[in-house]
C-alpha cells in the first residue's frame, strides 16, 4: 500500500483563519488540534495507536481511578505487568505524547495517585470531570465534580502540586460537563475554578450529566468558553464526519477538537479531517484499507491481551470497523459479515471471514508512518535526571 506524504499547512492568509493548526497547553506544544477524546472500554492503546497512525495529534487513556492506581501501585511494577491499572495507563510505542486520565473526588487522593504516575512519562495529567456513569458519581466524581466547583477546584490544584513535584511540572488540564442537569448549567463556573487552580486546558463536551449522550450538545457553550478563558478550549460533542470538526472549529473558535463516537472503526476520521481542513476535501478510505486497519487493530491486541481474549474484544471494534457511521457508509453485505465476525474465536477465523468477503483480501500488519510527528518541545523535562 502506497503511504501518502503527509499534508502540509497551506500559508497563512489573515481572510481565512488556519483551522488545522499547534496548539499549546502550558508548556506543551501540539503539532496539531485533532485530538481521540478518553473513551472507556474502546479506545484501548491498541486503537490509539491505529488513530496516531491515522493522524490524532493527541490521545488521551480512558479514565482511570485515583484509588485503584493507589492501590496497584504502578510506579512498584514494570510497565510489562499485566495488571489492569497497568493494561489501562500503558501508552502505545507511537503514542508519544499522550495524556492519562483521573477521576477522583478527594484532592489527596488524586494527588496521591498523581504522584505515582513519573514512570509513565504522560505529557498530560486530565481530570474527568464529566463522567455520567452512576458508579463513578456516587463517590462524587466524574460529573458529580461539577456539583462541588470549589471541591473541583482543589482536586485540579492538587493534581498541579503533584506535577510540579513528581511529573515534572507537565500541563494539568480538565474535561468537564455543561453541569448536572439543565437547572445546574455551570460550565463557567467550574471552569474558572479549575482555570484558577491552575489548569492549562479545559475540554467542554456540552451536555449535562442527566443528558447523558442523548440529543445534541450546544456547541455555543463552547464558543461561549473560548470568549471567558485565558487557556485553550478543547471541544467535545457530536463530531461524526470531518465537517463536523470544521464547524466546530468555525462556529466555536476551539483551539483543538477530539472526536470520540465518531472515531469508534473509523481511525481515517483524522486523515480526512486532516485534509479537510488543509486542501478543502478528502477521498474516503476504500473497504479494503478499513478491514486492513481492524486487522493491524486485532494483532495488537493480541499481543497485549492473547489470542482469545483480542479476538473476544475485537468483535465489537470489527462490527464498528464494517458497520461505518454517519460518516462512513456501511461496507455492502457487512450485516452478513457481522455475523460471522461475532462469531469468530481466532486470528484464523477473522482471516477466513474477512478473505471470503473481500476475495484477495490479505492483511499488511505492518505500520503505516503517514504522519511522522516533530519531538514535542516539552519532552526535554521529562529527560531530567531524577525524573
Ligand atoms: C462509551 C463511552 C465512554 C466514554 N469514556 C470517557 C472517559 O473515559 N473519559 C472521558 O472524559 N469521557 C468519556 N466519554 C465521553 C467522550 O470523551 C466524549 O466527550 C463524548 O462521547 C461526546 O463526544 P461525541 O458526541 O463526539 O461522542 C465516553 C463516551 C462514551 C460514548
Amino acid at each position: 500500500m502506497s503511504v501518502p506524504p503527509p499534508l502540509q499547512p497551506p500559508p497563512a492568509s489573515s481572510a481565512t483563519p488556519l483551522l488545522y493548526r499547534p496548539v499549546k497547553i502550558g508548556a506543551l506544544e501540539l503539532g496539531g488540534n485533532l485530538f481521540l477524546a478518553p473513551v472507556a472500554d474502546y479506545f484501548d492503546r491498541c486503537f490509539r495507536s491505529i488513530c496516531v497512525e491515522e493522524g490524532a495529534d493527541f490521545t488521551f487513556t480512558e479514565l482511570v481511578s485515583a484509588e485503584s492506581v493507589i492501590r496497584s501501585r504502578p510506579d512498584l511494577k514494570p510497565e510489562a505487568d499485566p495488571h489492569p491499572v497497568n493494561a489501562l495507563l500503558r501508552r502505545a510505542d507511537n503514542e508519544e505524547p499522550y495524556a492519562v486520565q483521573l477521576f477522583g473526588a478527594d484532592s489527596a487522593r488524586i494527588e496521591a495517585a498523581a504522584a505515582l504516575l513519573g514512570s509513565w512519562r504522560p505529557a498530560i495529567l486530565d481530570i474527568n470531570a464529566g463522567c455520567p456513569v452512576p458508579k463513578v458519581v456516587k463517590t462524587g466524581a466524574g460529573s458529580a465534580l461539577m456539583r462541588n466547583p470549589a471541591n473541583l477546584g482543589r482536586v485540579v490544584e492538587a493534581a498541579v502540586r503533584a506535577s510540579r513535584r513528581s511529573l515534572g511540572g507537565i500541563p494539568v488540564t480538565i474535561k468537564i460537563r455543561s453541569g448536572w442537569d439543565s437547572d445546574s448549567l455551570n460550565y463557567r463556573e467550574c471552569a474558572r475554578a479549575a482555570t484558577e487552580a491552575g489548569a492549562a486546558m479545559v475540554s467542554l463536551h456540552p451536555r449535562t450529566r442527566t443528558q447523558n449522550y442523548g440529543g445534541r450538545g450546544d456547541w455555543t457553550q463552547i464558543a461561549d468558553l473560548v470568549s471567558r478563558l485565558p487557556v485553550p478550549v478543547t471541544g467535545s460533542g457530536d463530531l461524526f464526519v470531518p465537517e463536523d470538526a470544521e464547524r466546530m472549529l468555525r462556529e466555536t473558535d476551539c483551539a483543538a477538537v477530539m472526536f470520540a463516537r465518531g472515531a469508534m472503526g473509523n481511525p481515517f476520521i483524522f486523515r480526512e479531517t486532516r485534509a479537510l481542513l488543509l486542501t478543502g476535501s478528502y477521498t474516503p478510505v476504500p473497504a479494503e484499507e478499513r478491514i486492513g486497519a481492524g486487522f493491524r487493530h486485532l494483532e495488537r491486541l493480541v499481543r497485549d491481551l492473547g489470542e482469545q481474549k483480542a479476538c473476544r474484544e475485537m468483535r465489537k471494534h470489527f462490527c464498528a470497523y464494517t458497520k461505518g457511521g454517519a460518516g462512513c457508509p456501511a461496507l455492502p453485505g457487512s450485516a452478513a459479515l457481522r455475523n460471522k465476525l461475532v462469531q469468530a474465536g481466532t486470528v484464523e477465523d477473522y482471516r477466513r471471514v474477512l478473505g471470503e468477503f473481500l476475495p484477495g483480501f490479505s492483511p499488511d500488519c505492518s505500520s503505516p508512518d503517514r504522519f511522522p510527528k516533530p519531538e514535542p518541545s516539552v519532552r526535554d523535562h521529562l529527560t531530567r535526571p531524577g525524573f
